[in-house]
């Protein structure tokens, strides 16, 4: 038997498997069993509607795949009312990522899912690129970032979780800046910028020009993000980014993630949550581990590892 229980700040999960942001929704429901996740993450609701970007918004590349979704929605005014009942069918904790475009937003968008009922944890989407401001967001920075994640906290006492940017220079000082301002994980790591250019009309193939990059070929870099802010920061990493196997998962978590999260490998196959979570026991059964969160930091230098125990 292998223990899976994973504690994420004020949130006990039933297994350290879930999906990422904007990769999912409930009608995955039809091909496997949700309450086996150990947790439901939302696409990311924003306060008021929003259109998204230029069509085309998805671009495939050698490994990967391009987005500039731009966070298409129905406000979260529609959110509570339509979309929270679907999602209070499952019994597995349902995180809302919340993304607003300015701190005042973020405060009162955290303070309305505050006072929804079944809402288990807020996932701050603080990293989602603003094209029309050429990719700059609140993660680019400690000091936006921080700005932030302070309004969130003081709007909601729900468990918070800040979802990073690789497009930052320095991961490890915006963790810290987070940290310091509340927030209770870090989900490492949002879609890197990216670009692919259609060599016939000589344009960006995707209709906003930049789009976010995932899937296997970002996920050393995402590892490395994860090991970075491992040793940056003392609450629990969510490590997200080309996880598309087992495999993928155990290195995330000897890189000092306690969670993982799985976004683009659910595109190519639907079961891909499952499929990571049956291999990360087996794998623990096989190596002779009893519990999941043995493996966390593993790979850590020892100093790291010893100040996370
Ligand atoms: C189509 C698509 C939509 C996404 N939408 C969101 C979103 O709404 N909010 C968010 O925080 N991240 C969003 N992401 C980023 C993912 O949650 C994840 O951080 C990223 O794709 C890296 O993980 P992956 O390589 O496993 O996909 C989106 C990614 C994709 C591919």
């Amino acid at each position: 038997m292998v223990r899976l229980a994973t504690r994420i700040g004020g949130l006990t999960l039933a297994n350290p498997v879930m999906p990422a942001s904007g990769t999912f929704g409930p009608e995955l429901a039809e091909v496997m069993d949700l309450d086996r996740l150990g947790a439901l993450v939302t696409k990311s609701v924003t306060p008021e509607a929003r259109t998204g970007n230029a069509l085309p918004r998805l671009a495939e590349t050698e490994n990967g795949l391009l987005n500039s979704i731009g966070i298409p929605g129905k406000g979260l005014a529609h959110f509570v009312a339509q979309a929270m009942p679907e999602w209070r069918r499952f019994r597995a904790p349902l995180v809302v990522s919340l993304s607003a475009p300015s701190v005042a937003e973020f405060a009162r968008a955290a303070a309305v899912l505050a006072a929804t009922p079944g809402v288990a944890a807020i996932e701050a989407n603080i990293s989602c690129p603003n094209l029309e401001e050429d990719g700059r967001a609140f993660a680019m920075l400690p000091e936006t970032a921080a700005a932030a994640v302070a309004a969130v906290r003081a709007a909601s006492a729900l468990p918070l979780w800040v979802k990073l940017s690789p497009n930052t220079a320095d991961i490890a000082a915006v963790a810290r800046a987070c940290e310091a301002a509340g927030a209770e994980a870090l989900v490492v790591a949002n879609t890197i910028l990216g670009l692919a250019i259609d060599i016939e009309t000589a344009r960006p193939r995707l209709g906003a020009g930049m789009g976010g990059f995932s899937g296997p070929a970002f996920k050393p870099i995402a590892l490395r993000l994860v090991w970075q802010c491992a040793q940056a920061v003392g609450i629990p990493i969510i490590g997200v980014g080309g996880i598309s196997t087992a495999e993928d998962a155990v290195e995330f978590m000897m890189a000092g993630a306690s969670a993982v999260q799985v976004g683009t490998a659910s595109f190519v196959q639907p079961t891909a949550m499952l499929d990571v979570l049956e291999g990360l026991v087996a794998f623990c059964a096989r190596r002779g581990i009893t519990d999941v969160a043995q493996l966390v930091g593993m790979a850590l230098p020892a100093r790291e590892r010893l100040a996370a125990e």
